[in-house]
């Protein structure tokens, strides 16, 4: 390299240096001893770096830090976005009667430009999870762990979050959100500890995860279109469930949703399609599940309009209104634990119309898996293990 670009080089670097604005929270009084309340400093840190004109880094050094409840409005910042770099893990207080009322343990609101590298947040929820197992009536509802609300240009890589209340990750109400390299874990038994929950959002990536919860990996719901899912292994947990949906009777749909190469390992459901039977103006179409592997699933694909978990007499029993078009299964195999690897229930009022499978290998103990099909219509090509029990289009 001549000396003339070396200085160049020099001269580059050290502008982009004294550019960035580094915030450690330590020197907002933070305290990585696991006991001392940080919430404050977490939050002048950030109002520090929201405040700056350049681009803001905010550090969190490694150990533990103890964090109440904390929310980080972007509304008023001049920042044209915060990096977040985190060594060590925020705590969520271990007493669930503190924020088990709230909804939200840490929550980025109005926020554009937002991204969080490494770290861990552990929402400490095994009391409340072992609360809501001895069916005390006196249990909170819980927390969600990590909300981005009505934000954008959200970036999330390589962080874990994980023992969250009831949903461990919360997208809602933004527009191009990454999320990647992620490891998001509660245990096996854990009531409502969704994964990741998307919702009235667009243009959200979640990518080459791990995650293992008590519910959904994934759950999408109204309004969320653009959606693009790849590179996922899920389990334990309920699977990827699109719903559930119709809960309302006036609902935004679900569409251009993409899930790639995906392995679920000893969930409940695969990939789920779900509704309330129930009147509603909610719609799913243009759904792509592909390149996806079933390692011992209870219902390897289902698409269940009556859906009604509690099975008692508050559930409707109407007749779904959302209508599910253009959902097509491709390359799905693998082993399924129950006979019944295919279940399509749709509406009776509105038959799902346009799904395709394709390629299809599914076996239960080395058997014959079985399909079952209600008002469900569409077109196969290729392999059909179980045997294809869609009525033409
Ligand atoms: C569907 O979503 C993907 C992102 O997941 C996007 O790239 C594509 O443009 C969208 N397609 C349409 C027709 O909007
Ligand atoms: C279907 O899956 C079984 C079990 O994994 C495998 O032995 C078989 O070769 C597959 N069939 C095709 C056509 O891919």
């Amino acid at each position: 390299m001549s000396p003339l670009a070396f200085f160049f080089l020099f001269l580059i670097n050290s502008s982009l240096a004294a550019n960035t604005n580094i915030y450690n929270v330590q020197n907002y009084g933070a305290k990585p001893d696991g006991k001392t309340d940080s919430s404050k400093a977490f939050l002048n840190a950030w109002a520090a770096a929201c405040a700056s004109t350049s681009p803001a880094t905010i550090n969190v050094p490694s150990g533990k830090y103890l964090i109440h409840n904390a929310y980080f409005n972007g509304q008023t910042c001049k920042s044209k976005g915060v990096t977040i770099h985190i060594d060590g893990t925020l705590l969520a207080p271990s007493d669930y009667n503190v924020i088990g009322n709230d909804e939200n343990w840490i929550k980025f609101e109005k926020v554009n430009g937002i991204s969080i590298y490494g770290g861990t947040f552990d929402g400490q929820g095994a009391a409340l999870w072992a609360c809501k197992k001895s069916n005390n009536k006196k249990c909170p509802d819980g927390t969600t762990a990590l909300t981005f609300y009505n934000s954008n240009n959200i970036i999330m890589s390589g962080v874990t979050v994980q023992n969250s209340q009831k949903f461990q990750i919360l997208v809602d109400g933004c527009h191009n959100v990454k999320i990647q390299g992620m490891k998001v874990l509660a245990q096996g038994n854990s009531k409502n500890t969704d994964g990741i929950h998307v919702k009235l959002s667009s243009g959200v990536s979640i990518v080459n995860s791990q995650i293992g919860t008590g519910d959904d990996c994934v759950s999408i719901g109204p309004g969320t279109s653009n959606l693009w899912i790849e590179g996922i292994a899920c389990g334990p947990g309920h699977g990827i469930s699109i719903g559930s949906l119709g809960r309302k009777e006036q609902e935004l749909g679900v569409q251009n949703v993409t899930i790639k190469t995906v392995t679920f390992t000893g969930t409940t459901n695969g990939v789920r399609v779900k509704t309330w039977a129930r009147p509603s103006n909610g719609f799913v179409r243009n759904i792509l599940f592909q390149h996806i592997v079933m390692v011992n699933v209870q219902n390897p694909i289902i698409i269940d309009q009556n859906y009604c978990p509690n099975h008692d007499e508050s559930c409707p029993q109407q007749s779904s209104g959302i209508k599910i078009s253009d959902v097509t299964y491709q390359d799905i195999h693998g082993t399924s634990a129950t006979k019944v690897a295919v279940k399509l229930d749709c509406s009776t009022t509105n038959p799902c119309s346009g799904i395709v499978l394709e390629d299809l290998n599914l076996s239960y103990q080395n058997q014959q898996t079985e399909a079952s099909c209600v008002n469900a219509r569409g077109r196969v090509s290729g392999l059909q293990k179980p045997t294809n029990c869609l009525l033409k289009n």
